[in-house]
């Protein structure tokens, strides 16, 4: 897993620095990266893969990273990875008003909830802060459809079929303004054969199924409506 999802890390952490670049009135809300300790927090960090990516990306300086992980194992390796970051077990724990930025990648998707993490990210977010929620849209997309139930069969993981347009409501109703991206835009698409786990989960029928799974990789935005943008 971690390998296969170098790519997508990468593409996440871009898309923040895109954000920074093209939007001048929220860069101007947000600190920009190297001046102030930014108190990152990615939800579902596993073993720590994507705060490693974040630590290692170029002139993202001053970040103090943090994680929420319910898996026992992978929460310690992610501590050990990070012996000064504050890793949760639940969203619920981390404290009020604590984090600059929030990442998240495939998660949201095990996620029951939208009304409850929409809220949860209101609370721990600072009032300037703000949340790259990254997944594929499990709704739309034929290959998803077909892996759901392998996934529960298999490995017992119940995903839920957000709707990305349930997303950005659910997330205004929470008080967000929420915008929605490519995770790949095709500008930046260079996609390569993809290697199936080894017992063959996640395989792909067609060339286009797999490019289709890749554009339906979407990143919400969520912005406090507070700070005026
Ligand atoms: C598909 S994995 C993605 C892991 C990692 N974000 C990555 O990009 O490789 C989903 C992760 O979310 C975690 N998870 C499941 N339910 C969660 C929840 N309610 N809150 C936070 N994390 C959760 C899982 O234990 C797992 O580590």
């Amino acid at each position: 897993m971690e390998m296969q999802n170098q790519e997508n890390w990468r593409a996440l952490i871009q898309c923040v620095d895109d954000v920074l670049a093209e939007d001048v009135a929220l860069k101007a809300r947000i600190p920009s990266l190297p001046n102030r300790p930014w108190n990152v927090l990615d939800i579902g960090c596993h073993t720590g893969g994507l705060l490693e990516a974040i630590q290692a990306r170029r002139g993202w300086t001053n970040i103090s990273v943090n994680g929420v992980e319910p898996l026992k194992l992978a929460r310690q390796k992610a501590i050990q990875k990070f012996p000064n970051g504050c890793f949760f077990e639940k969203l619920e724990q981390v404290p009020p008003q604590s984090m600059d930025l929030v990442v998240s990648h495939e998660t949201l998707y095990l996620i029951d909830s939208l009304e409850d993490f929409s809220n949860q990210l209101m609370r721990i977010l600072r009032p300037d802060g703000g949340a790259f929620i990254a997944l594929g849209s499990h709704a739309e997309n034929t290959a998803w459809m077909r892996w759901r139930a392998p996934l529960r069969e298999k490995y017992g993981h119940v995903s839920y079929a957000h709707q990305p347009m349930d997303i950005q409501r659910i997330g205004e109703e929470a008080g967000f303004d929420v915008d929605v991206r490519q995770l790949h835009p095709p500008s930046r698409t260079k996609p390569k054969r993809y290697n199936p786990p080894e017992d063959g989960w996640g395989e792909f029928l067609s060339t286009k199924e797999m490019l289709e799974h890749r554009e339906q990789k979407l990143v919400f935005g969520f912005w406090p409506k507070s700070l005026a943008r």
